[in-house]
């Protein structure tokens, strides 16, 4: 190989140059290794604490037989799955290799050099990641307060002040990860027609399954009078298939047809798309992960304020908190104690931390572990 200096990321596209890759959730695997702990539980990256449905187990063992065949590139029989569900054309139905995929098909069609992108302070690490990634300019709107109502949240008032004339897409958490704040029907319907209908607005519903507050907008009904709507939603937090990569959006036909232009032929693959159409007809598996979340979360913020520990309430699968500890030394002690959870200092919330919410067990002993770290540490 040549020995001449190379500065290779002077070759790299702008927005390439300064870009910091996403930093996921430390794998199990990972930590044995690092740290020679075992019986690891791993709160990290908001999966389903009670797997997969078994009805979707069953449907990928029994396409095991046929993995030397590419998998249907249109996959039809989940968009007809999730079509009959949501009662929507299939034609406004686009798969992604988990919605991750989608998010990046908005960047590649809708943004540019040229055009900008609006999304909140603390709002989901890829928005950034995908629009800086394609040249995009980042307009950042400031969240809500900590001591708002919504604390940390998104503001819509400040992300309506950053659209102008170049904006192409707003991308919009309901609920946002990591702050498991959440946009009500009225307010976001507002915010919707408020924007000009040439403005794509992205509503990324990763955790909707998770919500059951009654002002929560039923975002599905609003593709017909909204055509600039691009509804995100996936695979991999209630449904537990996270490890296949399955998401999809719902939009106007038209946007569909833009989004699977830059999509890879096979995005998604044969297990993923059986997967993920036997799981839509296990509506139970849902109803038991909802019920378990619920209670999780009873028992983990209770514990929270008992300790009197600040967190943000939450209507995800997840649930940030503070202690009076630096984050990276909580997140060190707590690998050492085998539980991997997430460091959030890069969303901009400096000493928080996120837990997904586990089994009983599960949060028992992140629940132990904390206290046993705070106390050594106050
Ligand atoms: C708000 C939000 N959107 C989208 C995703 C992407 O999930 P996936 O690509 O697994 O569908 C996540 C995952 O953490 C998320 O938290």
């Amino acid at each position: 190989m040549s020995k001449q200096s190379h500065n290779f990321t002077a070759l790299a596209v702008e927005g390439v140059r300064t870009l910091q890759p996403y930093a996921p959730g430390k794998p199990i695997s990972e930590l044995q290794r690092e740290y020679g702990v075992s019986d690891i539980v791993k709160l990290a990256s908001n999966e389903n604490p009670l797997g997969s449905s078994p009805r979707a187990l069953d449907a990928c063992r029994a396409a095991l037989q046929e993995l030397e065949l590419y998998p249907d590139g249109n996959g039809f029989a989940l968009k007809q799955a999730l079509a009959d569900k949501y009662a929507v054309d299939s034609a406004c139905i686009t798969l992604g290799n988990g919605s991750n995929d989608i998010l990046e098909f908005v960047a590649r069609v809708f943004l540019s050099p040229r055009y900008n992108a609006v999304f909140s302070r603390h709002a989901f690490a890829v928005y950034p990641l995908v629009s800086q990634a394609v040249g995009a300019t980042l307009h950042v709107a400031a969240a809500n307060s900590a001591d708002a109502a919504m604390p940390y949240g998104h503001n819509l008032d400040n992300m309506r002040a950053l659209v102008d004339a170049d904006t192409r897409v707003i991308f919009i958490a309901n609920p946002n990860n990591p702050t498991g704040t959440w946009l009500d029907a009225d307010s976001l319907e507002s915010f919707i027609r408020d924007v000009p209908v040439n403005v794509i607005i992205v509503l990324d519903e990763a955790y909707v399954e998770y919500v059951r507050e009654k002002d929560y907008p039923n975002s599905l009904a609003w593709i017909d009078k909204h055509p600039n709507l691009v509804i995100t939603r996936t695979f991999s937090k209630v449904y537990g298939l996270a490890g296949l990569r399955i998401g999809y959006s719902i939009s106007h036909p038209d946007i569909a047809d833009l989004l699977n232009r830059v999509r890879q032929p096979f995005n998604t693959n044969t297990l993923a798309q059986v997967a993920a159409t036997a799981a839509l007809a296990d509506p139970e598996h849902i109803d038991r992960s909802v019920e378990a979340n619920a209670s999780g979360m009873q028992q983990i913020t209770t514990a929270f304020e008992r300790m009197g520990l600040e967190y943000i309430p939450s209507v995800g699968n997840f649930v940030s908190f503070k202690t009076a500890l630096p984050e990276a030394q909580v997140y060190e002690s707590m690998l050492r104690e085998g539980i991997i959870i997430r460091p959030i200092g890069n969303y901009d919330l400096a000493d928080f931390l996120r837990v997904t919410i586990g089994t009983e067990q599960q949060n028992e002993r992140f629940l132990k572990a904390l206290m046993k770290i705070t106390e050594a540490g106050s």
